[in-house]
């Protein structure tokens, strides 16, 4: 009896190491790029981003889902770093405090240049690939940090910024957040407002990619309509396997695959398993839910690393990729699919970004209307000389006139 047991135990490890052994294979020439981290985000909290603190050492950090002893085992060759700031700097100082973060992601690359490498195109993560580095791309997380100026977005998007969320977890003046979709919030822009709307062309213009995690399923469909660009979710799962509105419908799948956009799978527990615990198994099965609905073209990984409290066990930090990537060679992944969600479908929509970007094109330049914005704290140079009712006024006064003078010529 005991024989057959003790060959079948043999069997089963070996085979697990075989699926393994065959991810790292893979990630070693098609390591992973990772569509949500929020490292940056624990450099402010722990260190108010001073990574001279020998405590910030990011070859020692210890209790954060990611460092780089971490980085280099998980196999991650390419990073969106969040910039994020909270809701609740909206209207207050969510500008300086998205710089400051970008600020930070810029120093992480000059103080361990061996380690990370900042770049802003999708040339730029092959060219890091091919120098073993990690390529670390900046990510804005959430539409406030713009607070609603065309002028800050473009100025964004030269400090490096490759994608924006259009909202967090709260409305913009121009975009609606998923807590819309729950009754929390109530929506004010139908999805994406006139103002929003010239926020999505000015993006396909420059070159940025549109985020959809954290928007309203109206702003999601209203924003794949628009785009002349395919879009990410930066970190998202599946709707039909967690019933959470973070979590993206299988209506909005459809329009991901026709527009050939890319859903990175977020590993949250509360998005995973609706529930405070979940496993890797269960990840797993988002990303084979959204291969087959939404192609495996369609499929990435945003795993919002230390952005989160809870992570499932065995994707417990940014080292375990492999083993992910092992689960779904053993459920029967191809090697070709499996390096299009590792970072092939990323690039892909990169390049297409980049290649329907046109910066010979006219900018945006229309400004959101002044009733739009909370003015308690703010200047509204501009607006006294050019805002509408200033036009509607004189377009008044000049009506008047010109009646009167018809009147006059009547007499
Ligand atoms: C993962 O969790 C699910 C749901 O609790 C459970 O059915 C499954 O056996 C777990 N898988 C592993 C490998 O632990
Ligand atoms: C969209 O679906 C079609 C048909 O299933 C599939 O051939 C195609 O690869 C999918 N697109 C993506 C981006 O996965
Ligand atoms: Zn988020």
């Amino acid at each position: 009896m005991w024989p057959s047991w003790w060959l079948w135990s043999l069997v089963s490890l070996c085979t697990a190491d075989e699926f393994l052994d065959q991810a790292k294979r893979i990630m070693k020439n098609t390591p992973v790029i990772d569509g949500h981290n929020d490292l940056p985000w624990q450099l402010l909290k722990r260190f108010n981003n001073q990574l001279q603190n020998p405590k910030a050492d990011l070859n020692n950090l210890a209790d954060t889902h990611t460092n780089i002893p971490k980085l280099r085992a998980g196999y991650v060759g390419g990073q969106f770093w969040s910039a994020y700031t909270p809701c609740d700097t909206q209207n207050k100082d969510a500008v300086k405090r998205t710089m400051e973060q970008i600020d930070v992601i810029h120093r992480m690359c000059q103080k361990y240049p061996e380690t990370f490498s900042c770049v802003t195109s999708s040339a730029g993560i092959r060219q890091a690939f091919l120098e073993g580095k990690v390529a670390s791309l900046v990510g804005v997380e959430g539409g406030h940090s713009i607070d609603s100026s065309l002028g800050v977005l473009r100025a964004l998007y030269h400090l490096g910024m490759r994608y924006m969320t259009l909202t967090h977890s709260c409305n913009t003046p121009w975009a609606d957040n998923w807590l819309v979709d729950t009754g929390e919030d109530q929506a004010h822009s139908q999805g994406l407002s006139p103002f929003g709307k010239s926020v999505v062309r000015e993006m396909n213009r420059l070159g940025i990619l549109i985020d959809l995690a954290h928007v309203s399923v109206d702003t999601m469909k209203t924003v794949l309509k628009l785009s002349q660009a395919p879009v990410i979710f930066s970190h998202s799962s599946a709707y039909a396997k967690c019933r959470h509105q973070r979590n993206v419908p299988d209506d909005v799948l459809q329009m991901v695959n026709q527009t050939g956009s890319l859903v990175m799978v977020n590993f949250y527990n509360d998005y995973v398993s609706c529930n405070k615990k979940a496993n890797l198994s269960q990840v797993a099965d988002h990303l084979d839910y959204i291969k087959k609905v939404a192609g495996a073209g369609a499929v990435g990984f945003g795993g919002d690393f230390d952005g989160v409290e809870r992570v499932p066990s065995g994707l417990e930090d940014v080292s375990k990729y492999p083993d992910l990537v092992a689960e779904l060679l053993r459920r029967q992944w191809k090697e070709e699919e499996v390096k299009g969600a590792l970072s092939e479908n990323l690039l892909r929509v990169f390049e297409a970004v980049e290649k329907a970007s046109n910066h010979m094109q006219t900018p945006e330049e229309e400004p959101i209307p002044l009733e739009m914005l909370e003015v308690s704290c703010r200047t509204i140079y501009g607006y006294s000389s050019a805002s509408p009712s200033f036009h509607q006024q004189s377009g008044t006064l000049l009506a008047s006139l010109s009646l009167s003078l018809f009147f006059l010529c009547l007499l």
